[in-house]
């Protein structure tokens, strides 16, 4: 998609639909709307629907005019954004992703969106186009009647300094591109992203843009004694892939290293731990984590922050066979810790606590790891938020406020000492699993046990980085979850 900025008076701007956006300006259950626009000609185009009492200035509701007078555009788009004491960025983003959803299906294939009024310039610039972006993605890849109804164009309407809002709106790009990058990713199925495809796809796009790139095979995996992430891998055919790609920019202080390891598990069956054959194909996107790190890694080496960030991909299937693990087993981890082997289904924490472990050893001083993790973050949290884990505050505040900037949901959960009784073993230093209560904790404390000092987060995307409805805004499909609040980490990131 073509991003344009214009800063032309929006009468002027000759486009397939203008869309504004309104604003409802009344206290609670009073309704008070107002377009979010000074000009004259757009007041006067929108003077009668508005005042008829139709507009209401939901979230998300449409009030599409045809022909509107006085204005170069062919329709003129109305579109709610709720109450204007709530109004952000998010929803901005949001809007703007179901402007692109609701004007695809017509054909139209261009149109312009007016920065709100009341909104910071380049704050909603970046905003818009991230979410335009976010809702020009559907993932009907393989259907042979596919209609390709991706929008090819988005001209942001805007004032203010052209440097500083031509600076937002490529911004926005790479993080929206990036986002999608992750989410082709996380929707092609098992056969067809294996963890050795995965790793060309990421060694290409590091090409592209000027990463350092690594990938080695079962070999390098046995030779660092990753015991835990070889336990997962010896039972599957398919080779797995360690990953890794290195973004050092010569401007950037020898440390911090921010390390972000992801669980890129290509197909989870369980193993011999087998899962239900009811829901069991959507274990493809178990890989979810590590997209999620390959798309953060993407955004970041294109917007060059001053700052060293090396990613760790531990990529594998879990499957039973033969050669499989079992139940019972013992893995001794790269650590030297010795893990005994509750349930082969739990084999997402196995490889992170290798990632984690390599990350340290090659001089990450923080950590954030990504992972569909546990079913029981998806209890916890639903389909809404994701959960994040921190051992460190600063690094948690730091958190917080770039899933602020980026929109995405995360809520904290718990590691308080008295949950490591859940995950002691009898025969070995811990278990795989802690069971059901309190799962999403278990699985956090085990990794707690490899990030060791270091200042980390976990992130448990597994009820978020796949979207079970459509909305306004986004395709149902995979969401892309964690990139955004990734990159904006990563930019602001300093000791
Ligand atoms: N990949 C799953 C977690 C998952 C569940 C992701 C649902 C997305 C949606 C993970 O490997 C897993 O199987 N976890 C087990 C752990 C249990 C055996 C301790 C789980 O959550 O049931
Ligand atoms: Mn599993
Ligand atoms: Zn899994």
């Amino acid at each position: 998609m073509k991003t344009q900025l214009s800063f032309a008076p929006p009468a002027e701007v000759e486009t397939e639909c203008l869309a504004v956006v309104v604003l409802d300006q009344g206290s609670k259950d009073k309704v008070e709307v107002s377009v979010e626009a000074s000009d004259s000609a757009i007041k006067g185009a929108t003077a009668d629907v508005m005042a008829s009492g139709e507009v209401t200035g939901k979230i998300f509701e449409t009030t599409l005019l045809h022909r509107p007078a006085k204005l170069k555009a062919k329709r003129l788009l109305l579109l709610g954004g709720g109450k204007a004491k709530n109004f952000t960025a998010s929803e901005l983003r949001e809007l703007a992703g179901a402007t692109v959803r609701f004007l695809k299906p017509k054909g139209i294939r261009s149109f312009a969106l007016l920065v709100p009024e009341s909104a910071q310039t380049e704050t909603a610039v970046k905003a818009i186009v991230e979410g335009a972006f976010v809702g020009n993605f559907d993932p009907d890849t393989y259907k042979s009647d596919r209609k390709d109804q991706k929008m090819d164009s988005i001209t942001v309407i805007a004032r203010g300094d052209q440097a500083r809002v031509q600076k937002a709106l490529d911004e926005g790009r790479i993080i929206g591109e990036s986002q999608n990058f992750t989410r082709d990713l996380v929707n092609e199925p098992s056969n067809r992203m294996t963890p050795t495809i995965l790793a060309e796809r990421a060694r290409k796009m590091a090409q592209e843009v000027g990463l350092k790139f690594e990938a080695h095979g079962a070999d390098k995996i046995k030779e660092l004694k990753m015991g835990a992430f070889w336990g997962v891998a010896q039972g599957s055919d398919e080779p797995p892939a360690l990953i890794m790609m290195r973004y050092e920019p010569a401007d950037a202080p020898a440390s911090p290293v921010l390390g972000l390891v992801g669980k890129g598990v290509t197909f989870d069956t369980g193993g011999i731990s087998i899962k239900p054959a009811d829901g069991m194909e959507k274990m493809k996107y178990d890989m979810a984590g590590a997209a999620a790190m390959i798309g953060a890694m993407r955004a970041i080496a294109l917007l060059k922050p001053k700052v060293r960030v090396t990613a760790i991909i531990c990529a594998t299937e879990n499957m039973p066979s033969g050669k499989a693990q079992k139940p019972g087993d013992i893995q001794i981890a790269m650590s030297g810790k010795s893990i005994e082997i509750i349930n082969t289904d739990a084999e997402g924490r196995l490889v992170l606590a290798d990632g984690l472990c390599y990350a340290r050893q090659l001089g990450c001083t923080h950590l954030i790891d990504a992972a569909t993790l546990t079913g029981a973050v998806v209890v916890a949290l639903g389909y809404v938020n994701a959960g994040v884990f921190a051992n460190d505050e600063k690094m948690y505040e730091r958190f917080n406020r770039a899933t602020d900037e980026a929109g995405e949901k995360f809520w904290r959960l718990p590691l308080d000492e008295e949950y490591k009784d859940n995950i002691r073993s009898n025969i070995a230093d811990i278990v795989n699993s802690g069971g059901r209560w309190g799962g999403a904790v278990n699985a956090a404390m085990f990794l707690k046990e490899f990030a060791e000092d270091t200042p980390w987060l976990h992130l448990d995307i597994a009820g978020t980085a796949w979207m079970e409805e459509n909305k306004a805004w986004i395709a149902k499909g995979p969401s892309g979850i964690a990139v955004r609040s990734l990159v904006e980490f990563a930019r602001e990131f300093k000791d």
